[in-house]
């Protein structure tokens, strides 16, 4: 497992996944950054996106994690800055590959279409697996920038 600083936040919606997340982050030893929201109250999920997209971009965290209702729109928000590849995973195999072949350093998640289970399991895997490198990925991640 790598060691590192996991930025981490979140919309209304996902305020008890990301309360889940957090312990399996500290289990692991990593150092996280909680950057919000931790209420119910409604709020807007690009605001909290930025956090996350800010502190990657500023050196304060290494990867991040997005939480809202499906992951949609956080991974929307994120993706708008460059240097930032976000992954909306559904699954580890989605994880997997988004480290693999899309060097992700976002992973976004919806905790209204994905069980706790399954969330936990994309978070292991998205933080355990490596960039597989290569002409090929790192000529289209290029061609990204
Ligand atoms: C909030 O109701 C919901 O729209 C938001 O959490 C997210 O799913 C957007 O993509």
């Amino acid at each position: 497992m790598c060691s590192e600083t996991v930025a981490i936040a979140n919309d209304h919606a996902g305020v008890e996944l990301k309360a889940l997340l957090v312990k399996d982050l500290e289990a692991l030893g990593l150092r996280v950054l909680d950057l919000g929201a931790n209420t119910a109250e409604s709020v807007d999920y690009p605001d909290f996106a930025v956090r996350v997209v800010e502190a990657i971009v500023n050196g304060a965290a290494d990867r991040g994690v997005l939480i809202c209702g499906t992951g949609i729109g956080m991974g929307m928000a994120a993706n708008r800055t460059r240097g930032i590849r976000a992954a909306v995973c559904h699954d580890a195999v989605s994880a997997r590959l988004a480290r693999e072949h899309n060097d992700a350093n976002v992973l976004a998640l919806g905790a209204r279409t994905l069980g706790p289970e399954v969330a936990r399991d994309c978070l292991k895997v998205f933080l355990s697996t490596a960039f597989d490198g290569g002409p090929r990925h790192v000529r289209r991640l290029q061609k990204l920038q």
